[in-house]
């Protein structure tokens, strides 16, 4: 064997040692290096697929704990204002939605600023533009008796007011442009006077109150919550001039809201009785 076929046969066992070698590493083809320019890539035909426009979220590795959930506006989120005139005085004269171009007055609302009780109604109607005062037309003088001859209390103690401060044009309901410029003044108003029971009259302050599509018909006599504090929705009075009838499911809704609060309910005909007594005296 001469001494270059001796080399070359060498060189060949070197290369089979480090492709064995590279063969236990896991190493199955091995590139060609070179200078040469590279081939240009094969172009792949355009799909009618668009090209996604953001890069896909890299995927987190198992252990890291997912990023915090950003935690929806809560409805607790409402500041109460030291007081409700300071609530007035920022409504001032208000401009904030379509509504006030028809009103006469802002019929801020009412009451106890104490109360254990808060009736929210929709809106003002004619008599209550003209007066400036909540429920003072033929609905107002119907809740006024389910108040005093119902619960047996004045109604100076409880506070009654309104979704919207303004009177919507012919008594419609507000819409949600005016609701959404106006509810946060009767949120205003709840936070302030923490009462310990809301009455919502009907399907517009139950609604958005609540934040719910569900209507009054459902939603009646049921108790639900707004911000930790019980509301009982039961039917508008206005309602209840148009259907006497069902003035018996709201007398059952308000009985709820003095077992809450701890009124006595006193059975009718024992209520008639003392009535009589009291009068013959
Ligand atoms: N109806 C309402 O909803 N509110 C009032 O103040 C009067 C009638």
């Amino acid at each position: 064997m001469n001494d270059t076929r001796k080399e070359f046969l060498d060189i060949l066992a070197q290369v089979r040692t480090h492709l064995e070698y590279q063969q236990a590493l896991g190493v199955t083809g091995i590139g060609i290096a070179s200078s040469a320019p590279a081939a240009p890539k094969e172009t792949v035909a355009p799909t009618s697929r668009p090209v996604p426009a953001v890069e896909p979220k890299p995927v987190p590795p198992p252990n890291r704990p997912a990023p915090p959930v950003e935690p929806k506006e809560s409805p607790a989120a409402v500041v109460a204002p030291a007081d409700l005139e300071s609530i007035q005085q920022e409504i001032g004269d208000c401009k904030r939605c379509k509504l006030h171009a028809g009103r006469n007055t802002i019929v801020f609302g009412e009451g106890n600023p104490q109360a254990t009780v808060v009736f929210v109604g929709e809106g003002p109607g004619f008599e209550e533009d003209q007066q400036g005062r909540p429920f003072v037309g033929a609905a107002g003088q119907l809740l006024t008796d389910i108040i005093e001859k119902g619960m047996k209390i004045r109604r100076a103690e409880v506070y009654i007011c309104n979704i919207v401060k303004c009177r919507p044009p012919g008594n419609r309901n507000p819409e949600p442009d005016e609701v959404e410029a106006c509810i946060g003044f009767v949120k205003q108003q709840i936070a302030c006077i923490k009462p310990a029971v809301i009455v919502t009259l009907g399907n517009v302050p139950t609604q958005n109150l609540l934040g719910t599509k569900q209507g009054i018909t459902k939603m009646r006599g049921t108790w639900q919550e707004y911000n930790g504090i019980p509301v009982m929705p039961t039917f508008h009075p206005s309602y209840l001039l148009r259907s006497p009838g069902e003035k018996g499911k709201v007398w059952e809704d308000i009985k709820k809201v003095m077992g809450r609060i701890g009124l006595s309910i006193q059975p009718k005909e024992s209520a008639a009785r003392s009535q009589e007594s009291g009068e013959k005296q």
